[in-house]
Parts: C-alpha cells; sequence; structure tokens
C-alpha cells in the first residue's frame, strides 16, 4: 500500500480528517496542484485504460471519429464533465471504495453516493433502501442474514419459483454495514436460477459483460467517510436521497425530510461548500424541501426525472412541466440519456429531443445518466438508447450519443459507470 494511501486512512480512523475543505493533490501521487486548468485539475495523475480507446477505433468513419483519434496522446486530466455513477461498477462493486477510487483515477471530477439509512439511522452508500441481498454478501452471513426484511428462501426448480430475499440498510447498523463484503450488482432477471453458495450470499449472477475481477470483498462506504474520501481526492460530490423502499417515516418518527436533511448536514459537519456538492433526487418534494430548507445546497440540486418511465403520458407531461419546475426554484434536471434524444430518420442521425428544447428554453441546466450501463451495443443498446435503437449497432456509436448530449443538447455534466469514456470525450473536447 503506498505510504500516502496509509496516511489517509489512518487520518481517517483517528478522526484528523473530520474536516477537509482541501484538496490533498496528488492523492498518493506527485501531483501539480489544483485549479491549474480552469477548475477541473485535482492533481490526480489520470489513467484512462484501453476502453476509449476501443471504442474511438471501433466508431463509424466520420469526423467525430477523426477529433476524437485526433486526442489519443492526451494529456488526460480530472474533468468535472465527467461523474461517477456509483463509483465504477461496469467492473468494480457499486458504491465501493475500490470502486470510487478507480472512478478517480479515471478522472471523474464528482463522484456519486446514492444514499441510504441504517437501522442506527447513519447514512450509507447504496442504489437502494433495499438492495443488499444483491449487492453485497449478506446472505452468507448468518447473523446478519437472519435481521433481513425478507429472509432468504431458495429457487425451487420444481415448480419454477424465484428465489428470494430483501435485505435493507436499515436492518442493520452502521457497524454491520461495515462488515459486509460489497459485490457486484446480481442480475435481478437470473433470480430463477439462484444457488447463494454458487454467487457468494448475493442473488443473481453478474452479467457476462460486468466483470468479477475486483469483487474478492469490496469495501463498502458510509456516507462520512465517502465525504472524506472524496474531499481527500480534491472532488466533488454528488449524493442522491434514495426514494423510500420502507415505509416512512422510519421507527416512527425519522421522516423522508429529516432524511433529506441529515444528508446536507453531513456536508456542512465535513466543512465542505454548497457550491462542491450536486444534491439528487427522484422526488419533486425533496427538491423542493431543499429549496425552501436549504436555498445554498438547493442551487445545484438535480432533479432526477423519471417520469417518462412511469406512464403512458410520461413524457408528455414532464416536458409541459419544464417552466413551472423552473418558476418554483428548480436549476437542474436530470432526466435519462433517451428523453434528451430522438432519431431523425430521413437524416439517420440522432438529434435533440422536444424536452432537450423545452429544458433550454426554461432555462433549465441539464445533466443526464448513465453512461457504460447498456453492455455490447450491436444490437441497439436497449433502455438508455431508447428512441434511437434503430440508429445504434455497435458499440464506438455510444461516443455519437455522446457527442449528440454534450454539442447539441448541451449537458453540463454526464454519468457514467465507467468515468474514463466520458473523460475522455470530455478532455478532447476541453469540457
Ligand atoms: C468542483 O466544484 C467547484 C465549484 O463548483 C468547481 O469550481 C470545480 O471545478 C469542481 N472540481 C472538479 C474536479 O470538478
Ligand atoms: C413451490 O414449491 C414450494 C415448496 O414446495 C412452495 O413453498 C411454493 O409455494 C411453491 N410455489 C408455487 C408458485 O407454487
Ligand atoms: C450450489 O452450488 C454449489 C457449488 O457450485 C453446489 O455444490 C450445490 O450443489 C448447489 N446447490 C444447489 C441447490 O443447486
Ligand atoms: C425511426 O425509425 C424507427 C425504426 O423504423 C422507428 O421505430 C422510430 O419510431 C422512428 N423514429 C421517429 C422519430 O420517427
Amino acid at each position: 500500500m503506498p505510504v500516502l494511501t496509509t496516511l489517509v486512512a489512518l487520518s481517517t480512523a483517528i478522526g484528523l480528517a473530520s474536516a477537509i475543505p482541501t484538496p490533498w493533490n496528488g492523492w498518493g501521487w506527485p501531483g501539480h496542484g489544483g485549479g491549474g486548468n480552469g477548475g477541473g485539475s485535482s492533481g490526480i495523475n489520470v489513467q484512462l485504460g484501453p476502453r476509449p480507446f476501443y471504442l474511438v477505433d471501433n466508431m463509424d468513419a466520420g469526423p467525430l471519429k477523426d477529433k476524437l483519434e485526433s486526442c489519443s496522446n492526451g494529456p488526460f486530466k480530472t474533468s468535472p464533465f465527467s461523474i461517477s455513477h456509483r463509483g465504477a461498477p461496469l467492473m468494480f462493486p457499486e458504491h465501493s471504495k475500490q470502486g470510487y477510487k478507480a472512478a478517480a483515477r479515471m478522472g471523474a471530477g464528482t463522484i456519486e453516493c446514492d444514499v441510504s439509512f441504517t437501522s442506527d439511522r447513519e447514512l450509507v452508500c447504496r442504489h437502494s433502501n433495499c438492495d443488499l441481498h444483491y449487492t453485497t454478501n449478506i446472505l452468507a452471513i448468518p447473523e446478519l442474514a437472519a435481521k433481513c426484511t425478507k429472509p432468504f428462501t431458495p429457487a425451487d426448480p420444481a415448480n419454477g419459483t424465484a428465489a428470494d430475499a430483501q435485505c435493507c440498510t436499515s436492518d442493520i447498523t452502521l457497524a454491520e454495514f461495515k462488515s459486509l463484503c460489497a459485490l457486484m450488482e446480481g442480475d435481478s432477471s437470473a433470480f430463477t436460477a439462484v444457488n447463494v453458495t454458487e454467487y457468494n450470499g448475493r442473488l443473481g449472477p453478474t452479467p457476462t459483460w460486468r466483470t468479477d475481477m475486483y469483487a474478492t470483498c469490496a469495501e463498502p462506504m458510509g456516507h462520512k467517510e465517502y465525504i472524506q474520501l472524496v474531499a481527500s481526492m480534491g472532488l466533488n460530490f454528488t449524493a442522491e436521497a434514495k426514494t423510500p423502499v420502507i415505509p416512512m417515516p422510519f421507527q416512527g418518527t425519522y421522516t423522508q425530510a429529516d432524511f433529506a436533511q441529515q444528508i446536507i448536514d453531513e456536508y456542512r459537519e465535513a466543512g465542505i461548500p454548497a457550491n462542491r456538492v450536486w444534491l439528487q433526487s427522484f422526488l419533486q418534494d425533496d427538491i423542493f424541501y431543499w429549496i425552501d430548507a436549504d436555498p445554498a445546497f438547493a442551487a445545484q440540486a438535480i432533479y432526477l426525472d423519471e417520469r417518462a418511465d412511469l406512464s403512458a403520458t410520461g413524457y408528455e407531461d414532464a416536458v409541459a412541466s419544464l417552466p413551472a419546475l423552473a418558476a418554483r426554484g428548480v436549476k437542474i434536471m436530470g432526466p435519462s440519456t433517451w428523453q434528451l434524444v430522438t432519431a431523425d430518420n430521413a437524416t439517420q442521425t440522432i438529434v435533440p429531443s422536444s424536452y432537450a428544447k423545452a429544458a433550454k428554453e426554461a432555462g433549465l441546466e441539464l445533466i443526464t445518466w448513465s453512461l457504460e450501463r447498456s453492455g455490447p451495443l450491436k444490437d441497439g443498446g436497449g433502455y438508455y438508447y431508447e428512441g434511437v435503437n434503430n440508429l445504434i449497432n455497435n458499440d464506438g456509436d455510444e461516443y455519437t450519443l455522446i457527442d449528440v448530449l454534450a454539442r447539441e443538447v448541451g449537458v453540463t455534466k454526464m454519468f457514467s459507470d465507467w468515468a474514463g469514456t466520458v473523460t475522455y470525450y470530455a478532455n478532447c473536447f476541453g469540457l
């Protein structure tokens, strides 16, 4: 272990690092000091690995491919445009310390913690209140498995019953949560074939296009220690107040507003200024709560918009609602990638959607999610490419989508499961 990493761990452990507002430039490597490139520089020795180069090679011939090829010698550096989505879950267990560090190494300017809470009301980084049974080894630890909301029941091939369990962060304490191993997210579509021994205490296998190479026992993270880690690397924060799966108020008294407030409180206690934190929620009420309770932190809160996925008229309703949301004080909308683009079949190109145009007219900033969650793109790319699936048939097409989102739609940041892909693009275009 490099000496400086040990020091960070040590200072965190003994509490010296309870407020680290300034970056520790270099983060274990010789650094050059922050701020040198107009705000994005962290001093981290950024390494993008082979994937962006593979994607560029795979692109169809044209000016975008030429431009991206012209950037292949770098320099590569941390970019504010590049947001790490759940760490680096294309290859590392999501929301693990190892995944966050991998994303930082790949130039993410902002690292995401999706926030849930434990039985002792501590905040932890998990994508859902109740995903421990398919993102950790909890089912392999009998005393913790016994605390799950819904204990494990095995699959029954005789009558086709799927294996089942539901294990929530709120079932256990922070200390118990920290004793788990973070694993790759189990593929829920394959729960039926489940054999807990085989999957190391987790429901569902790892999709073949991800890997278990870094999933021996990754470290799950509390929100406070995530703040310390990201601060120590000189990077920025984005925290999502997860939509509750369990009934609120929790334990009779802990309300959704208490939870939304606790997230802000932990940044203030750590001495992190509001302009380095992007709060997020899918719940309009969380966004409005922040606007009313804490304008400084609300100023760059992201209203994650999935209304288009929830009803037949959801997309049109969302587009129509944008001016009123802006008037209510919302500054940034965060729709999924597919909502921002559409197919121009006459020219066979991807173009900005009516949502993208309406958001611009309403003066709203756009941040979108998520790249690198779709696996190989030869069959059209699935959900994140909905509406343009007919124009997607190779992995290099990912950069075509990224380019339309960045330069035509005008998104200011992008979430990606593999930050290097977006960092490469951002570095090439000076974002
Ligand atoms: C972090 O946020 C600050 C304030 O918004 C910004 O100036 C800086 O460029 C950001 N840094 C990174 C690494 O994205
Ligand atoms: C399948 O069989 C198991 C064990 O006999 C039983 O508990 C379960 O209810 C059955 N499920 C269905 C859908 O019939
Ligand atoms: C589960 O997997 C283990 C290891 O591969 C195997 O020994 C065991 O028989 C399997 N159990 C079931 C119920 O399939
Ligand atoms: C473009 O063509 C595809 C495939 O035929 C179709 O599914 C899609 O709806 C068309 N898109 C538009 C905006 O017309």
